[in-house]
């Protein structure tokens, strides 16, 4: 027999209990089976033990101690007692499942292999059959939290990809859920900071009761609710729409509310333009009707004004007395005639304008050029004009006398928009994109307009000018004009801060669009 660690050979009860007591040691089973496999061979003074394991009936693996020369053909042999006569092979069984087989080629034959085998084989199998089980388990439940794990980071992901602010309260109000939109910006909370903290905490700047009413009101109707705030606190004033939706976990109450802000302010303004130029449109189209009604009968007047006065003369002539205003009268019905024709015109160049030849037009050019029509006006004489223009501007294409027209209207009003001294400011710029490649603004210090009235500016005969003073048409005609050129009209203005009138100018290689409206935006 072969000496063990303490150099005593060890007869077959000893190994077993030593066996037997290694296996209710526990620990790491296929360090303990090694173990096992090791006093098994010393044992029997056997050169080859050998370890199967069965996956569903076939020999799988040899786990421990596999020998090369214990070929599978050989055990399988063996088990039906058919193999080499040293080879002793035992099933592996436990709760009525082969699970494996145990072999051993006794060399020294004598004669304890085939019990001592056996008995091994009986105490391994549950053991093994445990450890597997266990083995098995531990792996499901790894990959299950893996895959828990995983589905937790892609739904986050997806929250964190949305462009809108997202979170989620319990019904304690506790902060469950916020996503990376809020985490970035003016009102920017970290997440590690909310979560947990009742909301009220956290979006500290907003009222606690108007909050708490809008959680209310979702816990208890289980409705969702949505509105629309404004809001400067970005810095600029932005539209969000909020949207709290209920959502429960199982089947019940309400448990939690997810509160969605989203900026909806370009929106917002395109829906606005969208209706303005609509409205526009309209107007436009009524304006048409009546100012062709109103041409012909115009045309009789001034043709019989003129005849009238020619009759005067004939009469003075003819050495009759004419009565002294009888002239005056023809002047002013004359004067009239002409003031309700240039406002006709003016009505018609809104409704259709006459689309001219558009050639490429340098916008500083036409800037420059209106500047020198309107310096020499007493209008201007009190006013600093100042000029930023942009050197590298590209040439666009347009009408150079309408684009005058435009840039001269919206000086007019600049000036007028500042009764005591005040600077304007004209400047020129690239745009981004090809739909804004020339962009032109006119910036005044004066009275600003009102945020409910700036929709109504390009309407026909909107002024706020004494009577004689403004029609009215000088921003509507602006518009169609830019419209005509595809362009568009943006103003940013609040009461007592001033205006700034920009008309942006594509390029030829922009799309060409339907006539836009002018956006009025503050
Ligand atoms: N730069 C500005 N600052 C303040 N208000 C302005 C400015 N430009 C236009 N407005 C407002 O818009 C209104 C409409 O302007 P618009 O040029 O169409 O007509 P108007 O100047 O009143 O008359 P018109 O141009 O026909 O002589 C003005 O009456 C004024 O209330
Ligand atoms: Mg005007």
């Amino acid at each position: 027999m072969t000496p063990t660690g303490t150099g005593q050979p060890l007869g077959p009860l000893a190994v077993l209990s030593e066996i037997a007591s290694r296996l209710a040691e526990g620990g790491e089973i296929v360090a303990t089976v090694t173990d096992v496999i090791q006093r098994l061979r010393a044992a029997l003074d056997a050169s080859e033990v050998s370890l199967w394991l069965h996956a569903e009936g076939d020999v799988r693996r040899s786990v421990v101690a596999g020998v090369p020369s214990m070929s599978a053909a050989d055990v399988g042999a063996a088990l039906d007692g058919a193999g080499p006569p040293a080879l002793v092979a035992r099933r592996l069984v436990t709760m009525g499942q082969r699970i494996g087989v145990l072999a051993a080629n006794d060399v020294s034959m004598k004669g304890d292999a085939p019990h001592l085998v056996t008995i091994v084989a009986n105490l391994l199998a549950p053991e093994l059959a445990h450890a597997d089980d266990k083995h098995r388990l531990t792996g499901e439940v790894a990959r299950s939290a893996r895959q828990v794990e995983a589905e937790r980071r892609f739904t986050a992901r997806i929250i964190d990809s949305l462009p809108l602010g997202l979170y989620v309260v319990d019904r304690e109000y506790r902060v469950q859920a916020w996503n990376r939109n809020r985490e970035t910006g003016y009102q920017g909370v970290s997440r590690d900071l909310a979560i947990g903290k009742p909301i009220f905490e956290v979006l500290h700047r907003q009222p606690a009761d108007a909050l708490r009413a809008e959680f209310d009101e979702v816990f208890t109707s289980g409705r969702i609710q949505q509105f629309n705030i404004d809001s400067e606190a970005s810095g600029s004033p932005r539209t969000y729409r909020i949207t709290k939706i209920p959502m429960r976990l199982d089947d019940g109450v309400v448990t939690h509310v997810i509160s969605i802000g989203e900026d909806i302010t370009e929106w917002t303004t395109a829906q606005e333009r969208w209706a303005q130029s609509e409205k526009l449109a309209a107007i436009g189209q009524l304006a048409a009707g009546v100012m062709h009604e109103i041409n012909n009968p115009l045309a009789t007047v001034a043709a019989c004004a003129e005849s009238l006065s020619l009759r005067l003369d004939d009469l003075r002539r003819a050495g009759c007395e004419v009565p002294p205003q009888a002239d005056e009268f023809t002047r002013i019905i004359d004067q009239e005639v002409q003031r309700c024709k240039r406002i006709i015109d003016s009505l018609l160049t809104f409704s259709r304008p006459k689309s001219q030849e558009k050639l490429p037009i340098d916008l500083n050019a036409v800037v420059q050029q209106t500047l020198f029509l309107v310096k020499h006006h007493k209008r201007f004489k009190r006013l600093a004009l100042h000029t930023l223009l942009d050197p590298s501007l590209e040439p666009v294409p347009g009408s150079y006398e309408q684009l005058i027209q435009v840039v001269m209207a919206l000086l007019i009003n600049a000036a007028d928009a500042m009764p005591e001294n005040g600077a304007i400011t004209i400047r020129t710029r690239r745009g981004v994109t090809d739909g804004e490649a020339a962009i032109a603004e006119v910036i005044d210090e004066g009275s600003g307009i009102a945020r409910a009235d700036l929709p109504r500016i390009f309407e026909p005969f909107y002024t706020t000018k004494p009577p004689g003073r403004g029609t009215g048409l000088g921003l509507s005609v602006c518009y169609s004009i830019i419209a005509d050129h595809g362009g568009r009209i943006e103003v940013d203005s609040a009461p007592g801060a001033g205006s700034t009138f920009r008309i942006l100018l594509p390029n030829g290689n922009a799309p060409a669009r339907p006539a836009q409206a002018a956006g009025a935006g503050s």
